[in-house]
């Protein structure tokens, strides 16, 4: 029986009691799994993390030694840019055909495995349900879930391979991700490849003061630990996994052993993204690199994404917040950014890389994070527009509240050998779900709008012209190119004989 006194003694060295304010009214089990939830949480910590909440992050102070890095390109086949940090770049000699082949050769061996990372909690966008569930298919409506595995169903018939999808949730989305999962039979995805695992979470606090939240009374409010949080979710013995070896060692284990050596790493809300892209895959095959990063062109200097940069000859992604404004509008003698590389979070990882740094993840750094968090309310006065009390009841705020601390994956990047930089075209590989609809900006109808774009390039590339006001779909599984979609065209006898679409329309 958990003993109250005991607790708030424990509560009161770190003026966090407000967390006891129902425990009055609580049944026993309640009791139970609170005071559970205490005993985890290291206070000190959690203060010193508030305590320094404004200091500049060590990303910061390397902002103004920061150069551009060398890149690949990788979708028009352009050769590198010239290299502008010292680092020995022996390795960056490799021309696309070369990548092309080692990509698709190590897709045949069965040496690629993909992972998404799905556990945030979609704060901006404000679906009630995981984020991999939005209907984003323009047509179609089919989830941001079901397009990427089209994707992956797709590279494995081409290549008459397995690739097994490792799903990252939190406690936020696990359990409703595994049900829609199971509802809809794995999209077709063979149920050993489909490897669902739950990344840990962090206590938030109240912004203005530093005070845990209550997401209930018997609760004090959590969020995932942020994208970095797969590093150690990944190693991870995951209990509730219908796989013996993934119950007792986790997940990088059970790839190891079905002899996978690297992933390719996405992220749940971009569903342009070319998964397992074979010259991405291949470039990082060859460069012997154990962490690859795709990029974008930056359209303006302080775009909203992590700048990748090198500073003394090592590669590290400085956030947009913390790269000064005038570092990030440096220009070049031919006017462009400096700092022009925007990193869309997609990776290559080396499996190998990733358990030999498991130790490392209780080590990666925090990273502040502004958000809006739904808390319960403690202040017995407040009351809302009605002039009811407010107070014992769940408010969900209209402006950020709280600071969510967040690991992000991309601080391994120092950390590893040969990372390497690929280039990639904005419109046909960047359009992120971030926003609501109200928002101008990276939300649904941007990003229906950028998937009808990169259907009607492919269809101009094979001669087709798209009439105005058209909307066009096509499932991965139809076409995941416009060479396939050539020949799938030809093959149906689909190609109008005006060579115009003048009717919107879902290939699947
Ligand atoms: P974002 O930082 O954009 O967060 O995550 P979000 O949850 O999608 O949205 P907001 O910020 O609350 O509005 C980028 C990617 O990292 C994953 C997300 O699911 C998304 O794919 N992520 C984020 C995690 O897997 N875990 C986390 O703790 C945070």
């Amino acid at each position: 029986m958990p003993d109250k006194q005991a607790l708030l003694k424990k509560l009161a060295a770190f003026q966090q009691e407000q967390v006891l304010e129902f425990w009055d009214e609580l049944t026993e089990e309640q009791r139970s799994n609170l005071a559970a939830q205490i005993d985890r949480i290291d206070f000190s910590w959690i203060n010193e993390l508030y305590t320094h909440r404004n200091d500049p992050p060590a990303s910061a102070a390397l902002a103004y030694k920061a150069k551009e890095p060398v890149a690949y390109h990788l979708s028009d086949q352009r050769e590198k840019i010239t290299p502008v940090c010292e680092k020995d770049y022996a390795a960056w000699n490799i021309k696309p055909a070369e990548a092309i082949a080692a990509g698709e050769e190590a897709l045949r061996k069965g040496k690629i495995a993909a992972a998404v990372v799905a556990g945030g909690q979609g704060t901006r966008l404000d679906f009630l349900h995981a984020k991999g569930i939005f209907p984003i298919g323009p047509i179609s409506g089919v989830s941001l879930f079901q397009i990427h595995i089209e994707r992956i169903r797709a590279m494995q018939r081409k290549y008459h391979t397995r690739i097994p999808f490792c799903i990252q949730t939190s406690p936020a989305t696990h359990q409703e991700t595994i049900d829609y999962f199971k509802e809809n039979d794995n999209f077709g995805l063979d149920p050993e490849d489909v490897l669902i695992f739950c990344q840990g979470t962090m206590p938030s606090v109240e912004y203005a003061t530093g005070k845990l939240l209550l997401s209930a009374k018997d609760r004090i409010a959590v969020s995932p630990d942020g994208h970095g949080g797969f590093l150690a979710a990944i190693n991870l013995p995951q209990e509730d996994s219908p796989l013996a070896n993934v119950r007792a060692n986790g997940i990088l284990s059970e790839l190891q052993r079905r002899g996978y050596e690297e992933i390719f790493y996405f992220q749940i809300d971009n569903p342009l993204i070319d998964i397992c892209s074979p010259e991405f895959m291949g470039y990082h095959i060859l460069s012997q690199s154990e962490f690859s990063t795709q990029v974008i062109r930056k359209q303006n200097p302080l775009d909203r994404v992590g700048n990748m940069v090198v500073v003394d000859g090592r590669l590290y992604v400085i956030e947009y917040s913390d790269l000064p404004n005038d570092v990030a509008e440096r220009r070049k003698p031919d006017g462009s950014l400096e700092i022009w590389a925007g990193s869309i979070a997609v990776h290559g990882m080396n499996i190998e890389f990733l358990k030999n740094k498991a130790f490392y993840s209780s080590s990666l750094p925090f990273h502040i994070a502004k958000k809006k968090i739904s808390y319960v309310v403690l202040d017995k006065n407040a009351k809302n527009e009605s002039g009811d009390p407010l107070y014992g009841t769940v408010l969900k705020p209209d402006a950020p509240n709280a600071i969510k601390f967040e690991k992000f994956i991309f601080d391994l990047i120092p950390l590893a050998r040969n990372p390497i930089v690929v280039e990639v075209d904005i419109q046909t590989c960047f359009e992120p779900l971030k926003n609501h609809p109200s928002q101008p900006k990276d939300n649904p109808q941007t990003v229906r709008r950028q998937l009808c774009a990169l259907y009607k390039r492919w269809l101009n590339e094979i001669g087709i012209q798209v009439a105005p006001d058209v909307s066009i779909e096509i499932s991965p599984l139809f076409a995941n190119s416009a060479i396939e979609l050539e020949s799938e065209l030809k093959k149906r006898n689909l190609i109008p004989a005006s060579r115009t679409i003048e009717k919107s329309v879902y290939w699947e």
